[in-house]
């Protein structure tokens, strides 16, 4: 059965959704993930991955996504079961709307915390802390902020109420506009700081480390790493994308509003990559030296750059928008549940959301100074959140995403609701869906836990 409109409202136009979506899925998965992870697994064959990873299984899955949404028109939890009522199946795929909601808690809680990095490098870019720094300088500045949990508990508090009160007004009024306008701006800014980093920084030795393959380099564990991170930077497999597909109109072409949210989001990621690896190189930087890698690099090249100042400072505003317009579509799958199931009032949901998340947070800001010698598998408490979500939780949801619309959901339903005209487009995504993609993150778990 097709619905009209969700309760929650509807996006004004096919172009907003786009916005939103791409404002959901280019954040901190780009900038500060991306450039980081593949500094970790050694470039270029890692890039590669990734890349097949978004286009057969990310894409098709996005597709996936918000074709539930909208035909469920539902927070995901109702959504899912909602679809499998319709079509016969059991309601126990509403688990996977739970999935999608503990995802996001975990991802949310640590989410705000890196977002705090940003809002505090705000403030020290336009305090001029960036001129002149060697990279000494730089990783001495960022070890003393991840050093003092009280100054990252208080970022990271700013950050979350950021969220809670966008959340909580309803994603319409304010966001919309917003994002119209930051987000070409960010990516504006991006290019110029690939610009500098083709002047100033080692700029070929950036480029080949990111996209000349040596598969040598390439385990088991780093081909996951790849395709949790197509999962994690498309906002893919917990319920993110299906929400906001819930809010899309009946008529909006999801194949083309898909395949530009997609690309939207693998040029800002690989702009990202351009400006970072440069400056890393030119400055004698280690490029696998884990999430404090933009933090350490960028405030060098700012320091040293005319304008630095100004541009800095921007930049770290940008990137704070792009964190934004993520994390508030982290936290509506489970507001809107809360709306839904339990009578809350939107601001009501947005804080009991907000308030948990939050307190898991306080683990993660830990986990860089006092708990950090606190270990699993030798993972602090981040690096535990952040491999359970990306790698297992979210590849483990689009899994489930995928078999739901190629298998389980009748052909009919599904083609009505993806309105492709098409056939064989219709059949490439169809056959990518059914086969492709849940074989693709099956082998990929397989070869991670070293049975293939
Ligand atoms: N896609 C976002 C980013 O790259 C993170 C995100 C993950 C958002 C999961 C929603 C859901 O920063």
């Amino acid at each position: 059965m097709r619905r009209d409109v969700s309760i929650h409202g509807q996006w004004s136009s096919k172009l907003v959704f786009v916005l939103a979506a791409t404002g959901s899925a280019v954040g901190l998965g780009n900038i500060w993930r991306f450039p980081y992870i593949v500094g970790e697994h050694g470039g270029g064959a890692f890039v590669l991955v990734y890349l097949g990873c978004i286009l057969l299984i990310g894409l098709p899955i996005m597709m996936a996504e918000i074709l539930l949404g909208r035909r469920g028109r539902q927070s995901p939890i109702n959504t899912m079961s909602t679809l499998a009522r319709e079509e016969g199946l059991s309601r126990s795929w509403g688990l996977l709307g739970w999935l999608g909601v503990v995802a996001g808690f975990i991802i949310l809680s640590y989410y705000s915390v890196i977002a705090g990095w940003a809002l505090s490098y705000v403030f020290r870019a336009g305090a001029g802390s960036f001129i002149g720094q060697d990279a000494g300088g730089a990783q001495a500045m960022f070890e003393g902020l991840v050093s003092d949990p009280e100054r990252l508990l208080a970022w990271h508090t700013i950050f979350m109420v950021m969220t809670m009160l966008v959340v909580a007004r309803g994603v319409r009024s304010g966001l919309e506009q917003a994002v119209r306008i930051l987000m070409p701006a960010l990516l504006l800014l991006l290019v110029l700081m690939v610009g500098y980093a083709m002047a100033e920084g080692h700029f070929m030795e950036g480029f080949r480390f990111m996209f000349q393959p040596d598969f040598g380099r390439l385990t088991g564990n780093s081909v996951l790493v790849a395709m949790g991170q197509a999962f994690f930077t498309l906002s893919l497999g917990m319920g993110a994308i299906m929400i906001y597909g819930s809010y899309l109109n009946s008529r909006a072409s999801i194949a083309k509003t898909s395949a530009t949210v997609v690309g939207a989001d693998t040029a800002v990621a690989i702009l990202a990559g351009l400006a970072i690896f440069p400056i890393v190189f030119a400055s004698g930087l280690e490029p696998g030296q884990g999430p404090g890698l933009i933090f350490i690099t960028l405030p060098i090249a700012f320091g040293q750059m005319p304008g630095g100042l100004l541009f800095g400072t921007v930049f770290f505003v940008l990137l704070i928008v792009a964190a934004w317009t993520s994390s508030i579509s982290i936290m509506e799958p489970a507001v809107a549940y809360l709306v839904e199931n339990r009578g809350l009032h939107r601001i009501g949901a947005a804080a009991v959301v907000a308030g948990v998340a939050w307190l898991l947070g306080i683990g993660t800001v830990l986990s860089f100074n006092h708990w950090s010698g606190y270990t699993l598998f030798d993972m602090t408490f981040f690096d535990v959140a952040d491999y359970l979500t990306s790698n297992i939780l979210l590849p483990l949801g689009g899994f489930l995403i995928a078999i739901f619309a190629g298998w389980r959901m009748t052909e009919r339903s599904v083609m009505e609701e993806l309105g492709i005209r098409q056939p064989l487009l219709f059949r490439t995504w169809y056959y990518l869906v059914r086969f492709v993609a849940p074989i693709g993150i099956l082998l990929v778990f397989l070869r991670a836990i070293g049975l293939i």
